[in-house]
């Protein structure tokens, strides 16, 4: 389990998705992120199609509602099959341990769960203005992610800067997903607090997720492959 490449597809729709995939050969099939905007663009054919071409999906969703209707959306993502997919750990334990009873196939096997803990969007100040959270950012997270690792979750999502800290609290085998990869001499675009794969790699992440440094690249395959090689080795 882990140590990947997950490639973000945020494009626009299924051609754009297509034409990206199509350069990779019949042997490279890398892992994908999708995220909102190509699901509700598409539907859940996207997923299926992708699937089919044979990619490991992360269905990058965030849900977000009561137990209830969080343990039946994703009974849907079961069926889907995607390999990953998550939820905002700000619905408490008890949404979480619904949405992993959804998750769960009859077979007892289902796809991995991780959490979002508090968006790298949100600093200090909004947390306490909006939020009403008085507490440091990263003791947030922190509790976030034990949260998430009591109601029985695979892991988080979280910053490569993060991912020592919330193995240290919650233990090696607690999955840290990390957006945030640029190399060395990348264009950052909107992206603050940055690693390169190779400093991911150090740090102990489990999965980089990156998407632009590949998906804009002059050479996305090469670009994929730099990626995996930095951080898989
Ligand atoms: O293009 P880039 O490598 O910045 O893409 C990173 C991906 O990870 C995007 O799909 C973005 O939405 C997602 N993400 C992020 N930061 C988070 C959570 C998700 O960049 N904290």
């Amino acid at each position: 389990m882990g140590k990947d490449v997950i490639v973000a597809c945020d494009f626009a729709g299924r051609q754009e998705v297509s034409d990206f995939l199509g350069l990779f050969g019949e042997g490279e099939k890398p892992f994908v992120k999708i995220g909102m905007e190509l699901f509700y663009a598409e539907g859940p054919e996207i997923v299926r199609e992708i699937k089919r071409r044979g990619h490991r999906i992360f269905l990058d969703l965030k849900l977000h509602d009561i137990p209830n209707t969080v343990k039946k959306a994703m009974r849907v993502l079961a069926g889907l099959e995607v390999d990953m997919c998550n939820v905002h750990a700000a619905g408490t334990a008890a949404m979480m341990e619904a949405a992993l009873e959804g998750l769960t196939r009859p077979d007892g096997s289902r796809p991995l769960l991780i959490a979002v803990t508090q968006l790298t969007s949100t600093d200090q100040e909004r947390m306490e203005r909006d939020l009403l959270i008085r507490e440091p950012i990263d003791e947030v997270v922190m509790h976030y992610a034990l949260t998430a690792r009591g109601a029985g979750l695979d892991g988080v999502v979280c910053s490569p800067l993060e991912a020592a800290k919330v193995h240290a609290v919650c233990g090696q085998g607690f999955l840290t997903v990390t957006p945030g990869v640029r190399f060395a001499e990348g264009d950052r675009g909107d992206q603050k607090r940055v690693t390169t794969p190779a400093e991911a790699k150090k740090i102990g992440s489990d999965y980089i997720v990156v998407g632009r440094p590949i998906t804009a690249a002059p050479d996305p395959v090469a670009a994929y492959r730099r990626c995996v090689r930095e951080f898989v080795g």
